[in-house]
């Protein structure tokens, strides 16, 4: 989503002259886009303002810019703390962004266009819902990104139409909730439909949908439509009924086991992502997450370590011990990677049709990720035979 965000705010600075640099030394402007969905992330961002300062000062008429969740977040204090910073963008400004660099004075007027931004690369990404109205109670997104809502399909089919235009062989819908998409009636499964329709594209991929949006309407749709990918992230969180109402997720273990069920037996392969430590999680609740991966056979997941986040319900809860989360986060881990191996492992001699990212690398429709011996073009969609499978590459 920030890459999508990232994409955006680039065509705004291009329209106003601005060219992609090669590095920080040649570039006049830098954009720091962030994220602080978790303190860690955030942290990061923040540090690397404060060591922009060098930069700024080592030439005349440097610009920062300051933008995204954490820019959202810590608001106007920044500029205090970090004199340096010419603007804060937050998340809910990405659609005001042109107006915010021309009140600025720092950019000349909009020459409008600006296609020439970073390129449209092998996938497009095309935001098609903003915000979150889910309030999990540890995620601070709803807080920082707003409410959600549903972007004009017209306006994503001429989003997604320019991309392929520009070359892009895939597009990659975002959203916060992105299968909850909802515009005056149009949902989901129908707007698949019509981007699938495009001519020269190849594959539709989206991220990330939620649990609870997931339908017989939705395998229907996939499976009557092989440019759908047949992968879906669909992030679990955990494996215990009790954690997973305290979280407010909206779905219980059974249910969220039944999906997967459904999507496997549709051929698509499911991925997800975990939080380990959630400060009401007990060691027999772990243990349920842990027997979640090995039930559910996720092809990848993606762990994290419970992060308290101002505003959020699950910030006023007092934390678990952070030697026991460490702990858990490992043998999560462990877990993970077996049960990933175990999945990649399954692939050799099998047929798949993979979209060549590089001459000799792409994805399969259900993601993963394959090197071939033999070259390809760039964007080509092209039968290969799984010969070998290591940790988290297929050889071809
Ligand atoms: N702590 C740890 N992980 C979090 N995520 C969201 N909020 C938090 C938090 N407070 C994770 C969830 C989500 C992913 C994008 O980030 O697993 O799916
Ligand atoms: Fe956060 Fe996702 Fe829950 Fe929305 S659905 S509140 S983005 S974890």
């Amino acid at each position: 989503m920030n890459m999508a965000d990232s994409d955006e705010m680039m065509l705004h600075l291009a329209a106003r002259g601005c060219i992609g640099a090669r590095d920080m030394e040649e570039a006049d402007i830098v954009l720091l886009n962030t994220c602080t969905v978790r303190e860690h992330a955030e942290h990061r961002a923040v540090s690397f303002l404060g060591r922009l300062a060098k930069w700024k000062s080592a030439k005349k008429g440097r610009v920062i810019i300051f933008a995204g969740c954490a820019a959202q977040r810590l608001g106007r204090g920044l500029r205090r703390r970090f004199p340096q910073t010419d603007i804060i963008a937050g998340a809910k400004d990405i659609d005001g962004f042109g107006g915010i660099l021309d009140k600025s004075g720092l950019f000349g007027a909009a020459a409008g266009g600006g296609a020439g931004a970073a390129g449209a690369g092998i996938t497009g990404l095309v935001n098609i819902t903003r915000g979150c109205s889910c309030r999990c109670s540890y995620c601070i997104v709803p807080y920082v990104r707003g409410e959600a809502y549903s972007i004009n399909p017209d306006d994503i089919l001429a989003a997604a139409s320019r991309k392929i235009a520009a070359g892009a062989k895939e597009i990659m819908l975002l959203g916060q909730t992105v299968n909850g998409y909802n515009y005056k009636g149009k949902n989901f499964c129908s707007l698949l439909r019509d981007i699938a329709s495009l001519k020269g594209l190849l594959r539709l991929r989206f991220m990330s949908p939620h649990p609870v949006f997931i339908d017989e309407e939705f395998i229907k749709t996939a499976v009557a439509e092989p440019k759908i990918s047949r992968h879906v992230h669909l992030p679990a969180q955990s494996g215990s009924d009790k954690v997973l109402a305290d979280m407010k997720r909206g779905y219980d273990r059974r249910a969220f086991l039944r999906k997967t069920e459904m999507l496997r037996g549709a051929g698509i392969a499911v991925s997800t992502d975990i939080i380990a430590g959630y400060p009401t999680e007990t060691e027999e609740d772990f243990c349920q997450t842990l027997s979640l991966v090995d039930e559910a056979a996720f092809t990848a997941a993606y762990c994290f370590k419970f992060s308290p986040r101002a505003l959020t319900p699950a910030a006023a809860l007092a934390p678990l011990d952070d030697k026991i989360v460490e702990k858990r986060l490992d043998i999560l881990l462990n877990k993970v990677k077996t049960a990933s191996a175990a999945a990649y492992a399954a692939q050799p001699g099998t047929k798949q049709a993979v979209l060549f990212e590089t001459p000799t690398n792409g994805r399969t429709s259900t993601n993963f990720w394959v090197r071939t011996s033999k070259k390809y073009a760039a964007g080509e969609l092209a039968e290969v035979e799984i010969k070998e499978a290591e940790d988290t590459i297929l050889l071809a």
